[in-house]
């Protein structure tokens, strides 16, 4: 009895999850398609797809700016995700502007809600 009254506050006090949505624009539609064809999802998640040989993407773009996106996609480093990787992200500064430009769109899209349901907005 106890043990199920303590359950039930615990529930009722917990927060709701973190929500991961994805807005989308037609840029960010190009830039999915260029996220499928770099095949991305051979060491990322997103909502629940791919691999977790790197960080998982749900709500990358509330987590981190459009410059910092532009820069890291570019010239990537180790030391930026929640753990230690054994594979590296590939740097990518040979796809065209365009294309790089769409797949930050793409990015910039996996957003996060707060526990009051509001669109977490990047730093910066
Ligand atoms: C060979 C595996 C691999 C591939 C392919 C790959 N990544 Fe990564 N990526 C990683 C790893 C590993 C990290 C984390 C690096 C670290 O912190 O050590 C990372 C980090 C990132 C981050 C930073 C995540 C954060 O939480 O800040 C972004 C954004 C990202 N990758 C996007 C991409 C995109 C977009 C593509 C496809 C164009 C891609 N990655 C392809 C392995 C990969």
């Amino acid at each position: 009895m106890a043990f199920g009254a303590l359950v039930g506050i615990l529930i009722y006090l917990k927060p709701p999850p973190v929500r991961f949505v994805y807005l989308e624009s037609s840029l960010s539609k190009r830039g999915e398609a260029i996220f499928r064809r770099e095949s991305c999802l051979s060491c990322h998640k997103v909502f629940g797809n791919g691999t977790s040989y790197g960080p998982n993407l749900d709500g990358v773009g509330s987590r981190r700016s459009k410059s910092w996106l532009q820069q890291y996609l570019r010239a990537p480093r180790a030391g930026v995700g929640v753990k230690t990787y054994r594979l590296r992200m590939p740097a990518y500064d040979t796809l065209k502007p365009v294309d790089l430009d769409a797949l930050i769109a793409y990015l910039q899209g996996l957003r996060q809600r707060d526990t009051g349901d509001q669109l977490i907005n990047p730093p910066g």
